[in-house]
């Protein structure tokens, strides 16, 4: 069954015979006139215009009649109808509705995109940088593979619990280590959580800007990447209060690139730590990621390799562990304190040259400023960090017992690197579903390893 309304076999029209309708209700930007004319160039006109035969309008397909006239083309395919004035109306609308309504589905399209990108890149189809980077994102975000706590895919992204049964303003005590469901840019969440503590070190990757693939129905709301300072502030005046004097604390945020070119707002971010709020900038680390693998000529830069985490403190003599992160290496420096096969470098040192007279192979090893990719599991948090990042972090800058605090502690996975360096940890995390989420990874942990974990575990 099927209803044709009229021939359907369009005409080579003379293109100054259209008319243009002056009530089209639908604009054509700048970008989707180029965008038509570029796909008008690459294939050629592959579906006629439709114009009504009493008046000469053209009813769908306005914007193909004045890119081809940009063209410089002379004529155009058309199917005529014979509409009376409100058909023809009503025809347009709908037409222009129908179009309106219909909407990708980003996985797709960014698959499809790749696909042809060699012979066809994004532009060639209308898509300016822009709109592909926010596509990529959209993608990323959808299935884990974005940057939000830096953490690699997740493979099965999950989302907090819709019915959560932790409680805004509740502390839930976990063995040595608690969690406080609030916002952690409101002094009287730390106060109700810490009391009179101080944390040794604050590790966290806070919500990058322009994000949304957090828990919305706990009133989080994306950060404007130009708003992003003002927003951290009174995080940061939380943190140098609850920080020891030898504290460090640590921030793993990274920029996205926006209209081509990386945003600058984490450069703004670690300039006012030290310039507006007093912070010392003691290092900026290498994280190296997993990357995913990309697109570079859509995205039209190379896949992202690696996170910065920056280390902030109130004085240079910050509490600094490096022995307790050695590693064995087959180049180690053999002169080196840690090896005392060779004594003398303290000696070398104090001639200028630490390396004179030393000697290279199998011994312990001081890492670098650049850290591996450690292993991410899956904990329910689409933008969890691997375990092993903090854990590498509470290991060099902090001694046993010590409180390590993480004030967007997402589904826990600082609290888990606590457990595993015998540390203990405070976090704050502003979402019940997220919440219920660390409770019930401590559970496990827990109880995985014969352990009780307490009532306040799920
Ligand atoms: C990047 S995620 C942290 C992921 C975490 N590192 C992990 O491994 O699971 C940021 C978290 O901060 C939380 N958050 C956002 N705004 C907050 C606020 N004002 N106070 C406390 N938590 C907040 C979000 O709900 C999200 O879970």
């Amino acid at each position: 069954m099927h209803r044709i309304a009229q021939d359907l076999q369009p005409l080579a029209t003379p293109i100054e015979g259209l008319r243009l309708d002056p009530r089209n209700a639908r604009r054509h930007p700048e970008v989707n006139m180029a965008a038509i004319q570029a796909s008008l160039e690459r294939f050629g006109q592959r579906k006629p215009a439709v114009a009504n035969r009493r008046t000469g309008i053209v009813l769908a397909g306005n914007g193909l009649v004045t890119a081809a006239r940009a063209l410089g083309w002379d004529q155009v395919a058309v199917v005529w109808t014979d509409d009376d004035e409100t058909t023809a109306t009503a025809y347009g609308i709908a037409d222009n509705r129908t179009a309106d309504l219909s909407m990708f589905d980003d996985a797709v399209l960014a698959d499809l995109l790749r696909e042809v990108e060699d012979e066809y890149p994004p532009a060639d189809l209308g898509f300016t940088l822009d709109e592909v980077e926010a596509l990529v994102r959209r993608v990323e975000a959808e299935t884990g593979t974005g940057g939000g706590g830096g953490g690699q895919p997740a493979p099965e992204p999950v989302e907090p619990s819709p019915a959560p049964v932790s409680r805004p303003g509740e502390v839930y005590q976990l063995g040595p280590h608690r969690v406080i469901c609030g916002d952690s840019r409101d002094f009287t969440t730390w106060a109700a959580l810490l009391g009179d503590e101080r944390a040794a070190l604050i590790f966290t990757s806070p919500p990058y800007a322009a994000r949304r693939d957090y828990d919305e129905t706990s009133g989080f709301q994306p950060i404007k990447a130009d708003e992003y300072v003002d927003w951290w502030e009174p995080l940061q005046a939380c943190a140098a209060h609850y920080l020891a004097a030898d504290g460090s604390f640590m921030v793993n945020i990274k920029e996205h690139a926006e209209h081509g070119t990386r945003h600058l707002y984490t450069r703004d971010l670690v300039l006012a730590h030290v310039r507006r709020w007093g912070w010392l900038f003691v290092e900026e680390f290498c994280w190296e990621r997993n990357g995913i693998p990309g697109s570079p000529q859509i995205m039209r830069r190379f896949k992202n390799q690696w996170e910065p985490v920056f280390h902030f403190a109130r004085a240079a003599d910050f509490k600094f562990r490096p022995e307790s992160v050695t590693h064995i290496s087959a180049n180690a420096v053999l002169a080196s304190p840690l090896n005392p096969k060779l004594k003398d470098l303290t000696e070398a040192g104090r001639s200028g040259d630490l390396l004179t007279g030393a000697s290279f192979g199998e011994g312990q090893a001081y890492p670098g400023n650049r850290l591996p990719p450690f292993v991410s599991e899956n904990v329910g948090h689409t933008a969890a960090f691997p375990v092993g990042l903090p854990e590498f972090f509470a290991r060099a800058f902090t001694d046993r017992g010590d409180l390590v605090v993480d004030p967007f502690m997402g589904s826990g996975s600082t609290l888990i690197a606590a457990a595993r360096t015998e540390r203990r940890c405070y976090g704050l995390e502003i979402s019940p579903g997220y919440v219920d989420v660390i409770r019930r990874r401590w559970g496990d942990y827990c109880r995985a390893l014969g352990g009780e974990p307490g009532p306040d575990a799920l």
